[in-house]
């Protein structure tokens, strides 16, 4: 045998073997990384309580960075009695060891920033550096708000057949139009144009002759838009917020090298997600989990734990079907104890059943491992529950598939399991052994048919009121 060809090949097989066991140590570092790092994600229409659920496990974590959406969100957290609501900044703010990041997919209306910064900080929260806003984030400036409204009111005024509106029952918070732009991109502002104002009205002047046009078009009797007024304005803004502005995707990534872990912040909710929700009735992002990696910069494998928020019943704000809604006295009692009204509107939601069809899609699409079932002590004193486990399909057919289509969605009738209630009050109850076994038996269903272990139950507001690792 050549023994230089012999010796080649010793030396490959050694460097192929060494190669694989660097490989080894590269996937198993990924896998303990992706372990650190957690998602939260709402999976049915919003407001499932993920500001609840980020401010506990706040504590566990480095960095909590919001992915999507903007102040459309109101995420909710309750201490010891306290009660805050926010917007665009994560709820992991309260902790003031914490770093708390707005990523480059949310929209930033900078006034609301400054208010929500302001309403904090008169309230002794911590909101200076540890607050970091990403450069590339897509400005919600005022014309998008009055464009969501005069959009709205146009399509509510145009409501001519048995279809009823097509209007979408926005927050009016500008996301739609401000996401626009940022496809558009020719008539986009983002964070760190605000940081230079020759720029900023430059491009402002050619938006606000567009603007002024699109906006009388739709029957707004504002005079036209002053670009010189708005860029000396949202300068202004943006020296207030200077300190906060940076590149994310690099403090992100920083921080993951550093060997801290991140927790990332859903807003809105799966089914609200503009490509896996019940279109065209939606928001403007990608809120699904899968919308973390665009809008961080972060990717898909450092995502090991995924936490599915998911209320014991069903909610909706804002127009689209809803199989499972309870135009009823079943309703109102939800609604009623379960304090069923808009963070960011006040508007009353509309409240029903659990829809399993759907949490079951949404854990699908999102890859949730686990689910925190939040709400649980508003069942209590039902004579009996139910949970929607099919839909029966106008030609009589039964299916266990969620339509991610308002259209197809409309036409489904719920198929329901129903379930004896319990006559306690929960809000006391600390852990799960020691709920009602009517109850209990409710959350086995639900494991059984998610498939996914239940790792929170919710028993009222408060951070305390939490059943965890259930
Ligand atoms: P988010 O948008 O998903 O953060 O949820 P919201 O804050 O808009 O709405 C959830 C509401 O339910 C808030 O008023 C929370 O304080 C409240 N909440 C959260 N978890 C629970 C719970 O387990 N029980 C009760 N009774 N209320 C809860
Ligand atoms: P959180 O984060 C509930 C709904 C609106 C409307 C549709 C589009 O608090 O769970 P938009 O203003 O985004 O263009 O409105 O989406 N919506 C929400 N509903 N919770 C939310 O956020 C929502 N964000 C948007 O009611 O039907
Ligand atoms: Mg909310």
């Amino acid at each position: 045998m050549n023994r230089r060809l012999h010796g080649s090949r010793l030396a490959g097989s050694t460097a192929r073997a060494e190669g694989l066991a660097r490989l080894d140590r590269v996937t198993n570092s990924t896998r303990n990384d992706s372990r650190r790092h957690t998602a939260v994600v709402g999976l049915q229409w919003g407001d499932e309580g993920k500001g609840k659920v980020v401010d506990l496990l706040t504590a566990q974590h480095d960095v909590i960075v919001r992915y999507n959406g903007g102040a459309n969100a109101g995420h909710t957290v309750v201490v010891e009695g306290e009660r805050y609501a926010l917007h665009l900044i994560p709820s992991g703010i309260l902790n003031p060891k914490k770093r708390n990041i707005i990523g480059n997919g949310v929209v930033v209306d900078p006034e609301k920033l400054l208010e929500e910064i302001d309403k904090l900080r008169a309230r002794g929260v911590h909101v200076e550096t540890n607050l970091q806003v990403s450069d590339r984030a897509h400005v919600v400036m005022p014309y998008h708000k009055e464009q969501d409204a005069a959009l709205e009111e146009f399509l509510l005024g145009v409501a001519s057949n048995e279809r009823g509106s097509f209007a979408i029952g926005t927050t009016r918070r500008g996301i739609g139009p401000a996401y626009a732009d940022k496809v558009n991109r020719s008539t986009a502002i983002r964070m760190g144009d605000l940081l230079d104002h020759d720029y900023l009205r430059d491009r402002l002047r050619v938006i606000c002759r567009l603007r002024s046009a699109e906006l009388k078009a739709l029957g707004v009797a504002a005079p036209p838009l002053d670009p010189d007024a708005l860029a000396a304005r949202f300068f202004e803004l943006g020296q207030t917020l200077r300190p906060h502005i940076t590149d994310t995707v690099y403090a992100l990534h920083d921080a993951i090298k550093a060997d801290q872990s991140i927790l990332f912040e859903g807003a809105n909710a799966c089914l609200l997600d503009i490509d896996h929700g019940t279109y065209p009735y939606v928001t403007s992002s990608n809120c699904s989990t899968l919308g973390i990696p665009s809008g961080t910069g972060v990717p898909g494998h450092h995502l090991g734990r995924i936490l599915g928020i998911m209320k014991a019943y069903s909610s909706r704000v804002g127009a689209g079907p809803f199989p499972t809604e309870q135009l009823n006295e079943t309703g109102n009692l939800i609604r009623e104890r379960g304090r069923e009204y808009g963070t960011t509107t006040g508007r009353p939601r509309r409240t029903g059943w659990l829809d399993l069809v759907a949490v079951k899609y949404s854990v699908m699409v999102c890859g949730a491992t686990g689910i925190a079932c939040t709400l649980f002590d508003v069942l209590a004193g039902f004579e009996e529950l139910k949970i929607c486990t099919a839909y029966r399909l106008a030609d009589g057919s039964v299916v266990d598939r969620f339509f991610p289509d308002a259209r197809l969605l409309a036409q489904a009738t719920p198929v329901y399991k129903t379930f004896r209630g319990w006559t306690e009050e929960l809000r006391e109850v600390t852990d799960r052994k020691s709920l009602p076994i009517n109850a209990e038996t409710y959350l086995a269903f639900i494991e059984e048919h998610l498939g996914i272990p239940i790792e929170m139950v919710g028993v009222g507001p408060d951070r305390n009121q939490t059943l965890v690792n259930a």
